[in-house]
């Protein structure tokens, strides 16, 4: 599989680890990977949801194990690809999806909470991409998705710690890809907007940003397809929904009216109350 094949790539047999597959587009996209026909290691904290993601890989006719991995911790991203090269083979996909936001401003955000979210959203990607890489380089092929988001492109009022992870984790995938597309690895952002799953619960223990509430969340599943689409297709980035696609590349191109607008917008969201 070098990089040349990646568009048509046949993901049975392939190998592939996620990381923040307990619950939401992790657990998602582990589903969508097991139906694939890919032997899985499947990564995150809690145990039990995690198991339970597993057997309903399982039950998909996939080979999957279940790992407890914390991925602030680099001994134990290590300890995930050894046990995932040791029980299931060398892996072909590393899929970087584990994270968190606590959303508040700037002035009120704890600095736990801000260096929590980059020890997790940011350096657990860079963790697991460091222990997966070796290996690919030597094998000259592999797979690499990041998870990042649309707040990794446009920053938006009330969650900019968070926004700030998810910056660093774009320039990183961008600067990860240039130095090792020549080398048969594909490296992939996936950006989603705002996505059903249990992220709000703790997001929103902080102050949620006004415009965000404007956005209508697509199912995990969704994101789930963008990220099988990147591993399939190696597209350097994908925005999903098209309609947060669309916007983001608005606000590329004109970024002080973008920010005006969601200025604008959250103001009269919360003069409105909602
Ligand atoms: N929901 C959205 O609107 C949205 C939008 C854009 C981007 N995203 C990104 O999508 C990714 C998945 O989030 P989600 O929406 O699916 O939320 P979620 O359902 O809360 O899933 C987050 C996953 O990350 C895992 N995780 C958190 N901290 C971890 C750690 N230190 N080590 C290992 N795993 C950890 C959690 O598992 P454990 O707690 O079991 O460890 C869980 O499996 C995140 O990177 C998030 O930033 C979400």
């Amino acid at each position: 599989m070098r990089a040349g094949d990646v568009s048509t790539m046949n993901l049975k047999g392939r190998i592939a680890i996620v990381t923040g597959a307990s619950s939401g587009i992790g657990a998602a996209t582990a589903l969508a990977l097991a139906g694939s026909g890919c032997r899985l290691a499947i990564a995150a904290r809690r145990h039990a949801e995690l198991d339970r993601v597993a057997a309903r890989c399982r039950e998909l006719g996939s080979e999957c194990i279940s790992i407890r991995t914390d991925v602030r911790i680099r001994e134990d991203c290590i300890e995930l690809v050894r046990r995932a090269t040791t029980e299931l083979g060398p892996p072909d996909i590393l899929v970087n999806n584990a994270g968190f936001a606590i959303f508040d401003t700037i002035a009120d955000a704890s600095p736990d909470d801000i260096r929590s979210m980059l020890d997790t959203n940011y350096l657990g990607a860079v963790n697991c991409v460091q222990a997966v890489l070796p290996g690919m380089l030597e094998r000259g092929r592999g797979t690499i998705v990041n998870v990042a988001s649309i707040v990794g492109i446009m920053g938006f009022a009330g969650m900019g710690a968070y926004c700030a992870t998810k910056f660093a984790l774009l320039g990183f995938t961008e600067a990860l890809r240039d130095e090792v597309i020549d080398r048969g690895i594909r490296v992939s952002a996936v950006c989603p907007g705002t996505t059903d799953t249990e992220f709000f619960v703790t997001a929103q223990k902080g102050k949620a940003p006004a415009a965000e509430r404007l956005i209508l969340a697509v199912p995990p599943a969704r994101v789930a397809r963008a990220v099988m689409r990147a591993i399939r297709g190696g597209k350097a980035r994908i925005i999903v929904p098209w309609p947060a696609g669309a916007y983001m590349r608005f606000k590329e191109i004109f970024p002080v009216t973008a920010h005006w607008l969601m200025r604008k917008t959250s103001e009269l969201v919360e003069r409105a109350g909602r």
